[in-house]
């Protein structure tokens, strides 16, 4: 080792065991994540978690309104091997990719003897989706599915029942928009913008037919005649004044704003949509929102989208025991707890959906952790981040009526063959 190599490994060592030695706090930073994975309940856990690890302080970082941005932010910082966040949110479809870049540091060992008791308290899909092959890589922090979300009110004021089926509910919303008269009210929302969540809406129709996407081996089954069908049924919505035509401009956040300002019957969203449409300040709809299982297609069965996202510790982090720490807290039962109640966000660990206290300020609960039980995966693939893109901007580009239902599928196809050869 040349001298001056080794008086930088040596100022190296130095500037990350000193300030410890010195009895300096040990300064974490971690990213929380977008608006929609609510950072702003964080900060008085990480109070918390400060007040009983003394030593440790935490700095939050937020950003990234959806998941696809999210995860490329996290790919530029550590494919660059960048130390500077020690911890950050992953969504639950991540967790394959980032531990094959070498992104996540692998949990076994700091978990040690308690790493099988640490596993089976979470829901099975949670602890499963976070192991990868066969090391945890990350652990669950929230639980997420996609709901139909609906107007009590107006569903009430008609006297119609919560639709089962994506027909009836086109049926529920023309009578609805009919007798409202207002140009303002869209029968449905959901997403088709080129984001994470538009390969949940690919996949929707797709599963609810029974279809499958990859077999148990991972090979990709694409049925394409079902997947153009999946996509006909959205455009039909769109075609019987149901969605409105802008539908491949909206995300995740747009449906939240329309649906809080009065202005769509029905709206596909996930779990954390329930609190903002119920306790933001500017929300017209308070007290008015209902939640239920999504409809299926005809003849096919309700089929949810599994979301949720799980803290991981970066591999490059300087202080990995500290932040070990730190997200064991912030991925225990407790805060899980405290997350349902404030924020009625979907808890990781099956008991609390059981939970008065919980189940008083979201009594959707009681069926929403089925749901989420039995919710589906999107593809597990180290090379995630491209199915995301070809089965996202393929939906979205149908959807925008760039192309036609039958070449967006075809083009998907042979993206997601290139991929999964
Ligand atoms: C929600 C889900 C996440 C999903 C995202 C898509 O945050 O929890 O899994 O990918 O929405 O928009």
């Amino acid at each position: 080792m040349s001298l001056r190599k080794q008086i930088s490994m040596t100022l190296l060592v130095l500037s990350t065991t000193l300030p410890a030695a010195w009895g300096a706090d040990v300064q974490l930073r971690i990213f929380a994540g977008g608006a929609n994975q609510r950072p702003d309940l964080i900060r008085s856990l990480l109070d918390d978690f400060e007040r009983k690890n003394p030593g440790i302080k935490v700095q939050v970082e937020t950003g990234g309104a959806t998941s696809e941005l999210q995860r490329q932010y996290l790919g530029t910082v550590l494919g660059a091997r960048d130390s500077s966040i020690d911890a950050f949110v992953l969504d639950v479809v991540n967790p394959a990719q980032f531990a094959a870049a070498g992104w996540l540091e692998p949990l076994d060992a700091h978990l040690g003897a308690d790493k099988a008791n640490t596993l089976s308290r979470y829901l099975p899909a949670y602890a499963s989706a976070n192991s990868i092959g066969g090391k945890v890589v990350a652990l669950p922090y929230t639980a997420d599915a996609l709901f139909l979300y609906y107007r009590k009110d107006l569903l009430d004021k008609y006297k119609l029942p919560v639709p089962k089926t994506w027909a009836e509910l086109t049926e529920t919303a023309r009578k609805v928009q009919q007798g409202e008269k207002s140009a303002n009210l869209q029968g449905l929302s959901f997403q088709g913008a080129p984001i994470e969540g538009a390969v949940c809406t690919f996949l929707l129709p797709y599963w609810s037919e029974g279809k499958e996407l990859t077999d148990r081996e991972g090979r990709l089954t694409l049925d394409q005649a079902a997947a153009v069908r999946g996509l006909k049924g959205w455009l039909n919505q769109v075609d019987q004044g149901v969605t409105r035509r802008n539908v491949a401009e909206i995300k995740t956040g747009d449906t939240v704003n329309e649906f809080k300002a009065g202005q769509a019957l029905f709206a596909l969203n996930w779990g954390f949509a329930w609190d903002r449409l119920q306790s933001d300040a500017d929300s017209a709809v308070k007290g008015k929102v209902g939640v239920a299982v999504l409809p299926s297609v005809a003849g096919g069965k309700s089929v949810s989208c599994i979301g949720g996202w799980q803290w991981g510790v970066s591999a490059f982090s300087r202080h990995k025991a500290e932040t070990v720490k730190l997200v064991r807290y912030l991925t225990d039962k407790q805060v899980s707890r405290t997350l349902a109640v404030e924020g009625g966000i979907l808890p990781v660990f099956p008991e609390i959906y059981k939970d008065p206290e919980v189940l008083r300020k979201a009594p959707w609960f009681s069926f929403a952790g089925e749901v989420v039980e039995t919710a589906r995966a999107r593809p597990v693939h180290a090379r995630y981040s491209e199915v995301s893109d070809a089965l996202r901007t393929g939906t979205s580009a149908a959807l925008a009526r760039s192309v036609t239902p039958e070449q967006a599928v075809a083009d998907i196809a042979g993206r997601l063959r290139r991929i999964f050869r």
